[in-house]
């Protein structure tokens, strides 16, 4: 379940204070599938970033599974979020550095899943990479956002291990029946990444890189999937099979999946649609 008790968010510099999120009340329970819908700049990715644990609200709580996320210490915080957590962001924020397959494996590279042998790689991942890996290792539990190229270096160098996550398919740990139980080949298969997969970011096309964000969101099955227009740049066919996943997910592995959309056929998917307006559910 998550629970969103009155989330409040003011950015406040020297001369101005904008409210962009006005007291936010919502609750999702396992197995659902909801849409939020609103027009843009209503404060529908500030939301899922104070879900995602990544934007500190202003006011109110966010609580996971009674786990109240924003109590959490950073580090605390960084390691939920890797463990329960997946983000597909607008603007995908993949790692330039780093192939599609090796962003796609980045979350189990820092423990996503809570796989032993991903959290193996992970301290290695951070030992390799010293200051920059730390941030890496934010970056990758968040599902990459931001890549400075302090992340991105540190990415690079834990990219070795990043690859030998498969490795922890093979062990048995939470990576094998990882990206929503298909596993790194099947979802491959499944999101047509083949073609894409030993490219990097610059390369690939907006939907070859929506669906490689889509994949490194899916890595360690999040307990809680937040998806910010996650079709937007992809043709129907691709957008069905997305829509079809996520509902599969949310059905079989009563997890929770929010997706933000312009697109009311996405929404047709969802169990519910709560539409926002200037900070606020109508
Ligand atoms: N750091 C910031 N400083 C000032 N304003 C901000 C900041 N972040 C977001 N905003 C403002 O908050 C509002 C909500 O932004 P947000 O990105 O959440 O909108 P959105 O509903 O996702 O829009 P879209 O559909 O276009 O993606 C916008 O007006 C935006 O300019
Ligand atoms: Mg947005």
């Amino acid at each position: 379940m998550v629970e969103l008790r009155n989330i409040r968010k003011t950015i406040r510099d020297k001369w101005t204070s904008v409210d962009i999120l006005n007291g936010i009340s919502l609750e999702v329970p396992d197995g659902q599938m909801l849409a939020v819908m609103g027009p843009s700049g209503c404060g529908k990715s500030t939301l899922l970033s104070v879900i995602a644990g990544l934007d500190r609200p202003t006011g109110g709580s966010v609580a996971i599974n009674g786990t109240d996320i924003y109590r959490l210490g950073g580090r605390a915080l960084d390691r939920y979020r890797c463990r329960n957590i997946g983000v597909v962001f607008q603007n995908f924020a993949l790692v330039p550095a780093l192939t599609c397959e090796e962003n796609i494996m980045l979350p189990l590279l820092f423990g996503a899943g809570g796989g032993k042998a991903g959290a193996r790689l992970g301290a290695g991942g951070r030992g390799a990479g010293g200051k920059g890996g730390r941030a890496g290792g934010a970056n990758g539990a968040g599902g990459g956002a931001g890549a400075d190229n302090g992340s991105s270096s540190a990415a690079r160098s834990g990219a070795g291990g990043a690859n030998s996550a498969g490795g922890a398919n093979s062990d048995g740990s939470a990576a094998s029946g990882g990206y929503g139980g298909y596993g790194a080949d099947g979802i491959k298969e499944l999101l047509d990444l083949s073609k894409a997969y030993g490219l990097y970011p610059r390369q690939m096309s907006g939907g070859e890189q929506q669906r490689a964000a889509i994949a490194r969101a899916l890595a360690g099955n999040p307990r809680v999937l937040l998806a910010d227009e996650p079709t937007g740049s992809l043709d129907q066919g691709n957008g069905r099979r997305i829509m079809e996943l996520f509902r599969k997910i949310a059905d079989s592995k009563s997890r929770i999946v929010i997706v933000v959309t312009h697109d009311s056929a996405v929404a047709e998917y969802c169990d519910r649609t709560v539409a926002m307006r200037d900070g606020a559910l109508l």
